[in-house]
């Protein structure tokens, strides 16, 4: 049976040319980048060569660039390496928001533990912050505000060129989990203002288990690594460097650069059907902000409708869906994100995000609409929230 993919904010398929160029790094040249013979010498070009790609791609010098394991431990790695630099120092305050990634509101429940202080924003109904709270929140005290670009479930977009302004005026420094918008948005670290930036490789057709850390130069020392070791990544990161990874990592981002524009056109209109043939299923609603929102992300409620059923009935039709983020599918209680934006728990229950990618065509949409409009009837005629 043909399958239809509209989860690609869990993760996307590596892109053939990424394989192709990582596969090299896999077999012939196999060497140990902090090995001085020729072998060693090769991986290290290798990596040094897709550093500089990357850092030209967010308008940033080569050094400012560290090669991590994940988007996960990227934002675990400015959270916690911050706050252990500054410990028993003057600066205690975190400030986060309700929607964040588990991998940064977790990161702030454990420091709180250890005696720093967060503020989590509230957000509005479209998943927005308010800028005049943020700016009212951040105090001499606040070490780090960290503010998502956009949201992995609702697809919100956040005004982080503002956000980097008000931080600079406020003399604070700023982080942004642009795990979703990386490659698929221009970003410019200096013009944005940005200290900290997280991205990882799997969301942008490149390998799972490779991400990056943006550090601005003059912040390098202010981190305190989470992994100890070898000294490798400027000493910020010990590990053996994932040459293959990091290979692949570069050649997604050489792509993305590529067809950033074209993408974002395609895949938005074919967005934009999905959307309108969705809400005019009975009692349907659109999650997220209306207009500032990814391109290719589209979250659903239906009143009356268990997410879970949705989704399995979907598969079982060939459409691979999500009920929100993939990390947290085995967790019964609702989305964090749909509660902070208001919904109520049956509403948050009855969820249903489709992401889009490159290989989306427009008969897959038209699919799409049918198939859950049929499923969305027959769950209805079952339901036990009538
Ligand atoms: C916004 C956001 N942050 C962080 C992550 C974690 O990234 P990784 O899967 O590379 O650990 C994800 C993954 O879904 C994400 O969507």
């Amino acid at each position: 049976m043909r399958r239809i993919y509209l989860d690609n904010a869990a993760t996307t398929p590596v892109d053939p040319d990424v394989l192709r160029a990582m596969t090299l790094y896999f077999s012939e040249n196999y060497g140990n980048a902090s090995s001085l013979h020729r072998e060693g010498q090769d991986a290290r070009r290798a990596i040094e060569d897709s550093r500089r790609i990357i850092a030209k791609f967010l308008g940033c010098k080569p050094e400012e660039i560290v090669f991590t394991g994940s988007g996960t431990e990227s934002n675990n790695a400015v959270l916690k390496g911050l706050a252990f630099s500054e410990l028993g120092k003057k600066k205690n305050h975190i400030i986060a928001t309700t929607i964040e990634h588990h991998a940064i509101l977790e990161p702030c429940e454990f420091l709180e533990k250890q005696g720093f202080k967060t503020t989590i924003l509230k957000v509005d109904s479209n998943g927005l912050i308010d800028l005049k709270e943020l700016d009212r929140n951040i105090t001499d005290q606040t070490l780090l505000v960290s503010i998502m670009h956009g949201n992995n479930e609702i697809g919100t977009l956040q005004n982080i060129e503002e956000i980097g302004r008000i931080c600079k005026k406020k003399n604070t420094l700023f982080h942004t989990d642009a795990v979703q918008t990386f490659g698929k948005y221009d970003i410019n670290v200096k013009k944005m203002n940005l200290d900290f930036l997280t991205a990882s490789a799997h969301k942008i057709y490149g390998p799972k288990g490779v991400g990056l850390l943006y550090i601005k130069q003059d912040l390098k020392n202010k981190i305190e690594p989470l992994l100890h070791g070898g000294g490798h990544e400027f000493g910020l990161r010990s590990s053996t460097e994932n040459v293959a990874g990091i290979v692949g990592f570069a050649k997604a981002v050489s792509i993305c650069e590529k067809r950033m524009r074209n993408d974002a056109e395609s895949i938005k209109k074919l967005r934009d059907k999905l959307i309108g043939g969705i809400l005019k299923i009975e009692k349907s609603r659109l999650n997220g902000h209306p207009t500032l929102r990814l391109y290719n992300n589209a979250n659903f409620s239906f009143q009356g409708i268990e997410g879970e059923s949705l989704i399995m009935h979907l598969d079982m039709a060939g459409i691979a869906a999500s009920t929100g983020s993939a990390c947290s599918t085995k967790d019964l209680r609702p989305s964090h994100v749909l509660t902070a934006i208001g919904l109520d728990h049956v509403t948050a229950h009855g969820s249903l995000r489709l992401t889009l990618g490159r290989s989306t065509t427009q008969d897959d949409i038209d699919y799409a609409i049918k198939t859950v409009d049929d499923i969305a009837k027959n769950l209805r005629k079952i339901s036990p929230f009538k």
